[in-house]
């Protein structure tokens, strides 16, 4: 299996663009599925310059409603034609709020893609989206350092309520060494979600690329979840992206300096059967 990452914060240079996003291929044998779009129609210039086709992609999976993820599919959906799986509340209406600074970070409505030619698979349970690739499905707060960010809320009935991100969810790959996951933002929080695999595949978690959500977290949050990382014998392969930031990603570089690749616009990881 391939992973192309077609948009994120950082790039590997070239004409290559980068943004505050991500976007990932996964080329398999068997099939072609688009992770995620970045927040503009960088993915299309992007795949162009890499000679990504995004006309035969076979399931498009959004890992959850932020614009940074979801901005690229009304660009995307001028070529690709395939079925969106998703969470249903990729729709809500949400914000970041920060004092009484409001600034919408949701994405346009159902009906907006639907007229564009979308059409969604939504599920809260993990899905198989083609051979040895699924979807994580829900995933549930369970460690005791890890939040989501308290900044997040969304809007219904007219009421403004803290947004848990339910919907955020990831992709595993299921290979013979063990499984691969590619976090979207990783609001949930990567040991929930690297836990939430273990047990739902009865596999170990042998590495992972995408965003974390570490960089905004707490030092708290940060350091638990490097103390917990650490216990993770079998995992070689920590490739933070997108919403980790650079501190971070260089802290995880520092701790973990076997393990660290730099996963940005233009990386491709062959990561064999
Ligand atoms: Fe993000
Ligand atoms: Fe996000």
């Amino acid at each position: 299996m391939k992973l192309i990452t077609l948009v994120e914060n950082t790039s590997t240079g070239g004409t290559l663009k980068a943004e505050h996003g991500l976007s990932v291929l996964i080329e398999s044998e068997n099939s072609r599925v688009l992770f995620d779009t970045g927040q503009s129609d960088c993915i299309i210039h992007n795949a162009k310059t890499l000679n990504v086709n995004l006309q035969n992609i076979d399931k498009i999976v959004l890992s959850h409603g932020h614009y940074d993820h979801v901005g690229g599919l009304k660009y995307v959906l001028q070529y690709a034609k395939a079925p969106i799986i998703a969470h249903p509340e990729i729709f809500r209406k949400r914000y970041s709020k920060k004092g009484d600074k409001l600034r919408y970070i949701g994405i346009e409505d159902k009906s907006f893609f639907e007229h564009l030619g979308a059409y969604f698979e939504f599920s809260t349970k993990p899905q198989q989206v083609s051979k040895n690739i699924y979807t994580t499905g829900f995933v549930e707060l369970k460690t005791d350092f890890e939040e989501v960010d308290k900044d997040f809320v969304f809007e219904s009935n007219g009421q403004r309520i803290k947004d848990d991100v339910p919907d955020d969810l990831s992709l595993v790959l299921d290979l013979k060494e063990g499984l691969f996951v590619v976090f979207g933002c990783a609001h949930r929080g990567i040991i929930n979600i690297i836990n939430h695999c273990e047990n739902t595949f009865n596999k170990k978690v042998i590495g992972f690329i995408g965003g974390t959500h570490l960089g905004p977290a707490s030092k708290f949050q940060k350091e638990k979840t490097v103390e917990t990382l650490k216990t993770m014998q079998q995992l070689k392969i920590i490739g933070p992206s997108h919403c980790t930031g650079i501190a971070m990603t260089c802290a995880l570089a520092n701790e973990f300096p076997d393990k660290i690749i730099y996963n940005n616009v233009g990386t491709v990881i062959d990561l064999g059967d």
